[in-house]
């Protein structure tokens, strides 16, 4: 199946997590910090550090190695802190 990230087309395979996919493809900056505008990327891949934070679909600071990629996903970085509204706007996403 094909994703985006940062507009840029990737081929994963099906049934693995948003950030294995990101991962695997060469992706490092998954988020920026919210104090200090630093770097990020997936430590846990197990849903406790939330390190890998992206906006997927139009929603932003969504754990990626909790959500399975699907076919034609946009996945964008993380900058910073969220909207709230655009947070809430997720909310019954899945
Ligand atoms: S990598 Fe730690 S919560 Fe996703």
């Amino acid at each position: 199946m094909t994703i985006s990230f940062e507009g840029k087309n990737l081929e994963v395979p099906a049934g693995i997590s948003v950030a294995s996919a990101l991962l695997a493809g060469g992706a490092r900056d998954f988020r920026s910090s919210i104090v200090g505008n630093a770097p990020r990327a997936p430590y846990c891949m197990m849903g406790v550090c939330f390190e890998c934070l992206l906006e997927i679909d139009g929603v932003p600071a969504r754990q990626s190695c909790l959500i399975t990629v699907r076919d034609g996903m946009k996945i964008k970085q993380q900058l910073g802190a969220p909207e709230l509204e655009d947070i809430n706007a997720g909310v019954n996403h899945e």
